[in-house]
């Protein structure tokens, strides 16, 4: 997949970016605080239909653009079989998406359409920060590959909500157990296809980290990303794990009645990094935090790749910070030459020693191609 063209209007401080985007490694250099982020910013917007900075559109809004009407991302990318057009446009009041001409009513309905893996510094958090960073890293990687995971995921999550809503009203329920029966075996049956996707998703991607690891850091420190679900369960079959997943539900009720959540299922799962077998995130550095979630991410991208039949496109912001000399050219290495990479950065002398198709420079919101 690839962006062969984009037109980017009004998004922060970019005013107007008109520009066409090579095959392969695009590298956007510049100073701190010029644009480079926030170009990144934007032409991932086309992939979620969301900002990965902010959840308020209205702090994309540029602060003092005369005549501004609109904030729009034009894009024209190129997939296996077609030519797809994707156009975004949104201001404090309004959001419009289309694909080929064609309205999306729902931001969802977007998701699948241009596949993308995307680092950012933020993405410590993946190691450092709570579970459900972890989880919605796993959410967006699987939904991207099958429908019945965003399906169940979507099922899981009414069903959860109803049941907490039962739960919370229990003083009026006579009959708890009998109301909440049915939300159960929802639970269990969507519950199932997510952790039975989640844990072989996991299997893949541990194995593809440890190799990414390693190739990363240059040394023989092994790398394991393991699945630590709310719900245990010794069988990896769909129907041995509902089953489990619907008498520890009926087991915990009466404790969750107390506290008026649902306190054990898919919803409260994680995963740990485990580093020579110790947690990442009380004994890594940060240097060996950062390529945890660097060979994660390049995991992903390969796990993508083969699930969809046709890589991602690949967004790295600030990739080489806080990263050693050795670290940084052993991660340039592993980049897949068949991949459309976006990758910023400050200093243009890291890069010499690699190919990169395309060399653009961004000075206070203006791109300007310059190899
Ligand atoms: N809504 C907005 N309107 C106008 N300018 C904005 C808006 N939001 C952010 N900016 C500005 O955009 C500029 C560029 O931000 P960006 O994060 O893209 O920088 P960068 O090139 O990635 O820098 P760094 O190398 O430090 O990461 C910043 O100076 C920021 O203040
Ligand atoms: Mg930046």
């Amino acid at each position: 997949m690839e962006i062969e063209k984009v037109s980017i209007r009004d998004f922060r401080n970019l005013r107007l970016v008109e520009q066409d985007f090579a095959s392969g490694l695009n590298v956007i250099f510049g100073r701190n605080a010029q644009g480079k982020t926030n170009l990144l910013e934007a032409l991932h917007m086309l992939v979620t239909g969301r900002s990965f900075r902010t959840r308020n559109e209205r702090e994309i809004v540029p602060w003092n653009a005369s005549g501004y009407t609109a904030t729009v991302v034009r894009a024209t990318v190129r997939r296996q079989g077609g030519t797809d057009l994707f156009h975004l446009a949104f201001n404090k009041t309004q959001k419009f998406v289309s694909v080929n001409g064609e309205a999306l009513t729902r931001l969802g309905d977007l998701v699948g359409r241009l596949n993308a893996v995307l680092f950012t510094p933020a993405d410590l958090q993946l190691v450092q920060g709570a579970p459900q960073q972890r989880r919605r890293f796993l959410d967006i990687c699987l939904a991207q590959t099958s429908r019945l995971y965003l399906q169940a995921l979507q099922r899981f999550d009414t069903a959860l909500r109803q049941r907490n809503a039962l739960l919370k009203m229990q003083h009026q329920r006579k009959n708890l157990a009998g109301e909440v029966a049915p939300y159960h075996e929802e639970l269990a049956a969507s519950g199932a296809i997510i952790m039975k996707q989640r844990s072989s998703a996991l299997g893949e991607l541990s194995e593809l980290s440890r190799l990414y690891y390693t190739q990363i850091a240059g040394n023989n420190e092994t790398l394991l990303v393991q699945y630590a679900p709310s719900v245990t369960c010794e069988s990896l079959e769909e129907d041995a794990i509902r089953e489990r997943i619907k008498n520890i539900l009926e087991r915990t009720l009466q404790e969750d009645r107390m506290r008026g959540v649902t306190s054990t299922g898919p919803h409260r799962d994680d995963f740990v990094f485990l580093l020579n077998e110790k947690d990442a995130r009380d004994f890594a550095s940060q240097g060996q935090q950062r390529t945890c979630v660097l060979a994660l991410k390049l995991a992903e991208l390969t796990f993508l790749a083969k699930h969809r039949g046709e890589p991602p496109i690949l967004f790295l912001d600030d990739l080489l910070s806080e990263l050693d000399a050795g670290r940084r050219t052993h991660l340039l290495n592993c980049l897949p030459e068949n991949v459309q990479t976006f990758v910023t950065m400050t200093d243009r002398e890291v890069i010499s020693g690699r190919n990169a198709a395309a060399i653009f420079e961004m000075k206070n919101g203006d791109l300007k191609r310059i190899d």
